[in-house]
């Protein structure tokens, strides 16, 4: 998998600047407009006073808190470029993120050396660092891209690195995800998916693999149904991480699919490439459990994935098919492209049967119309419990990931109505990010609370972002993290 860069962090050298050949990153509060800090001065007098005209520029004051400007080739340094950092001492957890995230967009190969002196949330500059530094680049044939030594000098380097150890861990489960939902399909299939899975065993993670017998055993006809016109075994991955006692878990259930044709109901051509990503859900929930394990995280917690792939076939599901869930409702397939649904119906219901969980949370690239209704910004957030809803909600703002409550009700749950089986896998257009929640609800026991986070938009995105390259973007994996850290472990 794609490892974050190592980040070291040491007590203030100032010896060490002049000779330093890297890129130097320094943090300069926003009202500065003159080098205050030992580091600043020095540099501004190595640099004969560059520094100093810089921050009296009018371009520094249009420079917005957390970004950067570069003094390219600085005369009386070794370095490649000094950059000059907008955070000041105080900065708050969203600054100190992007002006890490700027420092790490342009790290490269002879290094980086992050001057953030007495700043508060330095721990929270070297995670915005690691997290934008990404790439994914396992199927370019150019040599890989090295980023050379991250040195972040601080304070209290020993304080500062032992806070930046648990974001370690998200930073890589952020990344496990990325890599999931990055790779092509002809890679990732659901054995290759399961494989990877498996291996987080040696983190400690508990893996069961379900096969398709294990699946017709238990009943699951919804979910494999959509499977049964792929060449790729459909799977069911269950992960357990239990950190925490004797208590029942929370469950995390992700729809996997790890390519959409849409089926016999098959999507235009157009596009169509994107559909590698239907299995970021999963994808999610992988990098969830790949933290809680990294971190050895004080709470019980299980992730459920469903992997299927949904291609056309002379086996393939058809349209106007009728199948039975684990559960025992039967669905009218009106849709094979409305695949998502499917595969959660069954994996939800497994999870509560087996689990008894305290609560649950559904991730899915479910819907193009959230993507209508929200864009790429925010993920589309439906529960049957507020007290659920609030936390999670609360818990994406602390982590600065975009997300919405959208809302649900009877009048939607009708439209599901079907004329020759208990209901019917669509419900029209409009709404239809609604009414496949009200669907999957309709798996979900009334006493478990839960909410599904329709994450089409936000899964994948088509510019960089703050914290990540265009591509994949992690999202959740932070939301998530914070949850379980503020619901079981305060
Ligand atoms: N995987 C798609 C949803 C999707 C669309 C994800 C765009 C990411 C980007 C899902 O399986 C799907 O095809 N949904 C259909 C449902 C419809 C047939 C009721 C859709 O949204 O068009
Ligand atoms: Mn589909
Ligand atoms: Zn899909």
């Amino acid at each position: 998998m794609t490892n974050p860069l190592p980040i070291q962090f040491q007590q203030t050298d100032l010896d060490a600047l002049e000779a330093f050949s890297g890129r130097i990153a320094l943090l300069v509060a926003p009202d500065d407009n003159v080098a205050r800090s030992p580091a600043a001065r020095r540099l501004n007098r190595l640099s004969k006073g560059a520094l100093n005209r810089f921050l009296d520029s009018e371009a520094w004051g249009k420079v917005k808190p957390g970004e950067a400007t570069d003094l390219a080739w600085p005369a009386g340094l070794a370095a490649e470029a000094l950059q000059v950092v907008k955070a000041g001492p105080r900065a708050d957890v969203a600054t100190a993120r992007k002006a890490g995230a700027s420092i790490g967009k342009s790290a490269g190969k002879a290094g980086v050396l992050v001057l953030a002196g007495s700043m508060q949330r330095a721990a929270e500059v070297s995670f915005g660092l690691a997290l934008r530094a990404y790439e994914f680049e396992p199927h370019k044939t150019a040599e890989p891209t090295v980023r050379g030594p991250v040195i972040i000098m601080v304070k209290e380097p020993d304080a500062v690195a032992a806070e930046a150890k648990p974001m370690a861990a998200v930073a890589e489960g952020v990344f496990f995800t990325r890599d999931l939902v990055n790779e092509p399909a002809n890679v990732l299939t659901t054995d290759d998916f399961a494989a990877r899975l498996a291996a987080m065993q040696a983190l400690g993670l508990e893996v069961e693999i379900l096969e398709e017998a294990d699946l017709a055993k238990l009943g699951m006809g919804a979910l494999l149904g959509v499977g049964q016109g792929s060449e790729s075994p459909s799977k069911v991955v269950v992960m357990h991480w239990n950190g925490g006692g004797d208590e029942a878990p929370f469950a995390l259930v992700g729809k996997g699919v790890v390519f959409d044709t849409g089926g016999i109901s098959i999507k235009p051509a157009g596009g169509m490439e994107d559909m590698t990503m239907d299995m970021g859900g999963a994808g999610v929930v992988s990098g969830v459990m790949r933290t809680l394990a990294l971190r050895r995280a004080k709470a019980n917690v299980v992730g459920l994935v469903g992997l299927v792939e949904n291609m056309p076939d002379g086996r393939a599901q058809r349209p106007g098919d009728v199948v039975k869930s684990m559960k025992g409702d039967t669905i009218e397939v009106i849709n094979t492209d409305a695949e998502g649904r499917l595969v959660l119906a069954d994996v939800l219901w497994y999870a509560q049967e087996r689990f008894k969980p305290v609560g649950m949370i559904n991730l899915a690239t479910l819907t193009g119309a959230i993507i209508i209704a929200l864009g790429h910004e925010n993920t589309g957030v439906f529960s049957n419990d507020d007290g659920l809803c609030d936390a999670f909600l609360k818990a994406c703002k602390a982590e600065g990931e975009g997300a919405w409550r959208m809302p649900m009700g009877d009048a939607y749950d009708a439209k599901l109505k079907s004329r020759i089986a208990d209901m019917m896998n669509v419900g029209g257009r409009d709404g239809g990010a609604i009414t496949a929640a009200q669907f999957l609800k309709r798996f979900v026991k009334d006493d478990v609370p839960w909410c599904h986070l329709d994450i089409a938009g936000t899964a994948l995105v088509k510019a960089d972002t703050t914290l990540a390259p265009k591509g994949a973007t992690g999202w959740g994996v932070m939301a998530l993290d914070r949850l379980i850290r503020d619901k079981f472990e305060g």
